[in-house]
């Protein structure tokens, strides 16, 4: 018998007021996989993992978390639950230390984590270690990126789902934060990863999904779309 999927979607459309910014997207994510979506700006893509946050308020479709539907479910109960989303921009708290915010991502969780459980995010980013008492505020774009990545894991993540982790950054720096997401897959986490870089994204995943104007266009493996093929011109635009 296979696993119950992680996450299902089925026919889930999003809206801005009228605006219909993702249009019947159907996916599922299994158990330790790791799932990209791509597409260019504007695709939708991000409107997506706000729907399955449940922080957008006008999602239609159905849409199932560790097999129950989120439906009624408030955002916060989801992130009690082991859903994580580590949003655009980062978001991190700039006039607190790095280590209370970390801290701050395990009150969302109940039962509070446990210093232990700060010292192990601290140990998995050694350069946070070095910069705990600086306020988040004077970190670089990858500090701040690990920061939240950091604070994510504190919810305990059965699924994180990670958007733009790579926006801004230099290319070296890009490498360090997919080195900490190719442990946290060996680590066995699911991820939904959103990337408007297809080539880092693919290279760093299972599966993926292409989107294009809040509608999916394509799904298969992240080594066969790697090949490239006729695929190529939607991912790569060229
Ligand atoms: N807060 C918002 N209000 C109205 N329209 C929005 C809002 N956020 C995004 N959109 C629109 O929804 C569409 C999808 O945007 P988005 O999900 O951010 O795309 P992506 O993350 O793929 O770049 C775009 O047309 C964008 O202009
Ligand atoms: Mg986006």
């Amino acid at each position: 018998m296979r696993a119950e999927p992680v996450l299902s979607l089925q026919k889930v459309s999003a809206y801005y007021g009228n605006l219909c910014a993702v249009r019947d997207v159907s996916l599922q994510v299994a158990a330790g996989e790791t799932v990209c979506i791509i597409g260019p700006n504007g695709a939708g893509k991000t409107t997506l993992l706000k729907a399955i946050s449940r922080v957008l308020p006008k999602v239609e479709g159905a849409i199932h978390y560790r097999g129950a539907s989120t439906a009624s479910v408030t955002p916060q109960a989801l992130v009690g639950r082991g859903l994580i989303h580590v949003p655009e921009g980062r978001q991190i708290f700039a006039s607190m230390t790095v280590e209370e915010n970390i801290e701050v991502g395990a009150f969302a969780v109940p039962g509070g984590a446990r210093k232990e459980e700060v010292e192990a995010a601290l140990d998995m980013f050694p350069k946070l270690r070095e910069r705990s008492r600086q306020l988040a505020g004077t970190l670089s774009g990858g500090e701040q990126q690990m920061l939240a990545m950091a604070r994510a894991l504190m919810g305990k993540p059965q699924l994180l789902m990670l958007d733009e982790p790579s926006m801004g950054l230099a290319p070296m720096v890009v490498t360090e934060i997919y080195r900490q997401v190719d442990q946290l897959r060996q680590r066995g986490v699911t991820i939904l990863l959103v990337e408007q870089n297809a080539r880092i994204a693919l290279r760093n995943s299972d599966r993926a999904v292409v989107m294009a104007s809040g509608e999916i266009r394509h799904q298969g493996t992240s080594a066969e779309l790697l090949e490239g093929g006729s695929i190529a011109s939607l991912v790569f635009g060229h």
